[in-house]
C-alpha cells in the first residue's frame, strides 16, 4: 500500500484530483469508481474546475459504489444527486457512461445490472472514504462480508455518521445497496482518502498494523496490489503514523 501524508486535507484532496485526472489525461476511455460523502467533495471540485481548463471526460465511464434504498434519484440525500450536483452536471461524461445504483428498483435486477456495470470492463480506478466503523461502501463491520453486489443494513455507526444529512436520524434510510468487497478490490487501483478525527480508528487499523478483519471491513484493501490511501498530517499524527524520508 503506498501511504501519503500531505500537510492539509485541502492538499489531501487535490492529490487525489491529480491522481484521476492523470489517469483520464493517459486513458482517456478511463472507468472511473466513485465515491460520495463529504470526503471527495474537494476532489470533485477540483475534476470541475479541471474539466473548465480542458480536461475531457466525454469517453470516461463512471460507476458509483453505492446507494440508499428507498430514495429516489431526485431525492436531495440519494447518492445520485449528490453525484449529479458535485460532479456530473460540471463534466462532459455522458449520461449513457453514468452508472449510480438504483435503490428503487426491483432488488434482484437492479443487483444483476449493478454486477454487469461493475465487470463490463475492469474499473480502472477505485476511489474511496471510509466510514468511522471501517466500513467501505455500505461494506459494514460483521462476521462476514459479502463479495459481490448486495443489499445491506446499515449499523447504528452509519445511521449515526449520515444523520447529518437528514433532518431526523428517523429519516436515515436503514438499508442500502452496495458493491461487494470482492468489487471494490477487482479495480486495477484503489485510492482511499480520508481525514478528521472520527475516522482516526479505522485508519489506523488501515495503516498501523498487519491485520485484515471483517469487524474493520477496510482492512481487506492491504491485499490490493495498487492501492494508495492518502490522509493528512492531522491524522496521521492522531494514529502515529510517521512519515519517512
Ligand atoms: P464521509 O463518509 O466522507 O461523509 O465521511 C465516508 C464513508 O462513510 O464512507
Amino acid at each position: 500500500m503506498q501511504i501519503i501524508v500531505t500537510r492539509t486535507f485541502a492538499g489531501a484532496s487535490d492529490y487525489v484530483a491529480e491522481i484521476i485526472a492523470d489517469l483520464v489525461l493517459s486513458k482517456p476511455t478511463a472507468k472511473l469508481g466513485l465515491a460520495t460523502g463529504s470526503t471527495p467533495e474537494r476532489v470533485y471540485d477540483k475534476l470541475a474546475d479541471m474539466h473548465f481548463k480542458g480536461l475531457d471526460f466525454s469517453r470516461v465511464s463512471t460507476v458509483n459504489l453505492d446507494e440508499y434504498c428507498g430514495v429516489t434519484g431526485d431525492n436531495p440525500v440519494s447518492y445520485r444527486y449528490y453525484m449529479n450536483e458535485k460532479l456530473f452536471s460540471h463534466i462532459n461524461v455522458k449520461p449513457e457512461n453514468i452508472y449510480v445504483p438504483s435503490g428503487i428498483n426491483n432488488p434482484e435486477e437492479e443487483l444483476e445490472l449493478f454486477s454487469y456495470k461493475i465487470y463490463n470492463g475492469k474499473i480502472d480506478l477505485q476511489l474511496l472514504g471510509i466510514g468511522p466503523n471501517g466500513h467501505v461502501g455500505f461494506n459494514e463491520p460483521g462476521d462476514k462480508l459479502h463479495r459481490a453486489a448486495h443489499i445491506t443494513k446499515l449499523t447504528q455507526s452509519t445511521i449515526d455518521a449520515n444523520a447529518r444529512f437528514f433532518n431526523d436520524k428517523s429519516e436515515v434510510p436503514t438499508e442500502a445497496i452496495t458493491m461487494g468487497m470482492g468489487d471494490i478490490l477487482s479495480a486495477a487501483s484503489i485510492v482511499l482518502l480520508a481525514s478528521g478525527a472520527s475516522k482516526a480508528d479505522a485508519v489506523k487499523a488501515l495503516l498501523m498494523d498487519d491485520y485484515i478483519t471483517t469487524q474493520v471491513p477496510a482492512t481487506f484493501i492491504k491485499m490490493h496490489a495498487a492501492a494508495t490511501v492518502v490522509i493528512d498530517y492531522e491524522l496521521a499524527n492522531m494514529i502515529g503514523y510517521k512519515v519517512k524520508g
